[in-house]
């Protein structure tokens, strides 16, 4: 009699562990990926600073078709142009990222314009855009819009700031190391002074700085992802594009190097005796001829860690105004003066009591055309087709909005305003547009990367919910260095998207909820 109860006992304990073990392993390979994304977080790291080398062949579940055993990325040979796009004509991989969802990209549109409501504007009644100009050149402006001349402030007084240090140091930030201010540029700027384009690259991305600063004529905040054997080259190339380029460059540029603490450098100079040495411009360009398959982040299979340089970039800029973009991207020539006379004249968006960013339109060049020097030429490139919109071949759907084409048709005038106000709601919702801001606005996750796309997604969400002004200007743009791109298929990389889309989800859009709340017609 006992010995039965007990059997039918021990029988009873068998079955509920087998079926309890099935459960279990069921709901692990559910949940592979989440289990993943979670041990990244409770080990601290980033996302972006995780390497290949360091991932589990198999996720820890039995889930053996999830997370980890995916984790792999970027074909060293595959430097092909991504959904993405950001791959310039010579097939580098590039860092440069406006993301995918961009999908206004830089067009503007309105979807709703008070003054004509019978437009054929597509509708979207979250969308909030209004046509300053047109309201500026109607009748009927309210007095209190009218800009009168007394009231012209001193630029000191119109931008409250405190000037900054470019003091180089040496910090931690995350999981990396920071050479903030290494190679400081020789011009020192008040922080109301101008407006600091903040960027960040590797080494063969500096070919840009002379088309960039030709236009630009201001500060530049630039981090440089420089890990192990990749550091040596950053400098020379450094040192030869302040020495042989451009004189632009060294008065202008503020280098900063930034490594993985997992890749730091054999050596790594003081900053006081790294700009001793000068460079041998007889050689080429350390950069030339040099190909993404050979960079030490490529073999080591590092994940560029592009919210890290954009940081540390925006960080160290010493103005007020800033510009974060990608270096790949050129601005209109005679922006900052005309945007800080527009900052001086106190013209009445500038005194919505929102908190506010400048997005600038964006387009394409084709190959080997002159940069536009105006809007004028811009627009007449866009009618001989060398120039389109941003993203035109990458998302068909893109181009055709109503707005871009007002905003083109606009004529030219002289100075900067205000062309309308957006927000980022409605069919703007994934809008992640490239703009003048300050130190204020918020920074960018550093726990995305380049490859996993959805980078700026978080800042957009918060400038959402912070109810931001997109004040988009009228003269100005940016103009994506000559080449257009087409759409070629990453798989590898559309897997790793698919990850970063998990953690934004599952980990990332929680946090976001708690630290800004929630706003009707908010997302990521
Ligand atoms: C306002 O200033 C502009 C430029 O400084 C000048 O051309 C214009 O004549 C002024 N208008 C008045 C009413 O003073
Ligand atoms: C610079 O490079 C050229 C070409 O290799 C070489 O002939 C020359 O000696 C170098 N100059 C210096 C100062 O190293
Ligand atoms: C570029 O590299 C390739 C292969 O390494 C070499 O054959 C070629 O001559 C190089 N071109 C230049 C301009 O240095
Ligand atoms: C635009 O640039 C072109 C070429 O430099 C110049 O001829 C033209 O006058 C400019 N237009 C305006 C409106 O500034
Ligand atoms: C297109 O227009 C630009 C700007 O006027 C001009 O420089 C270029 O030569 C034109 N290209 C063609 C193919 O017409």
């Amino acid at each position: 009699m006992f010995t039965r109860r007990n059997w039918v006992l021990r029988l009873s304990i068998i079955l509920n562990i087998a079926v309890l073990l099935y459960v279990g392993r069921h709901i692990a390979s559910k949940n592979g990926g989440v289990d993943f994304i979670e041990e990244l977080q409770a080990s601290g790291r980033n996302l972006a600073s995780i390497d290949i080398s360091q991932l589990p062949l198999e996720p820890a579940s039995s889930g053996g078709n999830s997370a980890a055993a995916k984790f792999i990325i970027l074909d060293n040979t595959d430097r092909s142009a991504t959904a993405r796009g950001q791959s310039n004509s010579e097939g580098k991989q590039s860092p440069t990222v406006v993301s995918a969802s961009d999908v206004a990209s830089s067009i503007i549109i309105s979807t709703k314009k008070p003054t004509k409501p019978s437009s054929s504007v597509a509708t979207s009644e979250q969308s909030v855009v209004m046509d300053l100009r047109e309201q500026k050149s109607s009748q009927s402006v309210p007095e209190t819009l009218q800009y009168v001349n007394g009231t012209m402030k001193k630029l000191e007084d119109a931008v409250k700031c405190h000037d900054r240090s470019v003091e180089p140091r040496t910090a931690q930030r995350s999981d990396f190391w920071v050479l903030y201010n290494y190679i400081p540029a020789t011009r020192k700027f008040r922080c109301h002074e101008s407006i600091t384009y903040t960027t960040h690259a590797d080494y063969t991305f500096l070919d840009n700085l002379v088309p960039l600063l030709e236009r630009w004529q201001g500060p530049v905040s630039l981090a440089m992802h420089a890990p192990g054997t990749d550091f040596a080259p950053t400098l020379e190339a450094i040192r030869y594009a302040r020495d042989c380029l451009s004189p632009l460059i060294s008065e202008f540029v503020t280098f900063h190097v930034f490594f993985g603490t997992r890749h730091v450098p054999k050596q790594v100079p003081s900053a006081s005796s790294v700009i001793k040495e000068s460079a041998n411009c007889s050689l080429p360009a350390p950069w030339a001829n040099v190909s993404s398959a050979a960079l030490y982040k490529t073999k080591a299979k590092i994940l560029y860690p592009v919210n890290i340089g954009r940081n540390v970039a925006r960080e160290s800029a010493v103005t007020h105004y800033i510009l974060p973009s990608d270096i790949e991207l050129y601005p209109s020539p005679g922006l900052i003066q005309n945007f800080l006379d527009m900052v001086r004249r106190q013209d009445p968006p500038l005194l919505h009591t929102n908190p506010k960013v400048f997005p600038l339109p964006i387009f394409e060049l084709e190959k080997g055309v002159e940069l536009p020097a105006n809007k004028t030429q811009l627009v007449t490139m866009l009618k001989n087709g060398t120039a389109i919109p941003f993203h035109k071949k990458l998302c068909p759907g893109c181009h055709n909005i109503p707005k871009s084409k007002e905003w083109i048709a606009a004529k030219e005038t002289t100075g900067l305003h205000v062309f309308h106000i957006g927000k980022r709601t409605g069919y703007f919702v994934h809008w992640e547009p490239i703009f003048i801001g300050t130190h204020y606005d918020p920074l960018y996750d550093e726990r995305l990367s380049w490859e996993g796309k959805s980078d700026k997604m978080t800042q957009g969400y918060a400038l959402c919910v912070l109810d931001y002004e997109f004040q988009i200007l009228d003269n100005a743009f940016l103009v994506h260095k000559p080449g257009i791109k087409t759409m070629k298929k990453d798989p590898q990389r559309a897997m790793l998207a698919g990850k970063t889309n998990a953690l934004i989800r599952k980990v990332i859009f929680p946090e976001l909820k708690v630290l800004y709340g929630t706003k009707k017609g908010c997302a990521v």
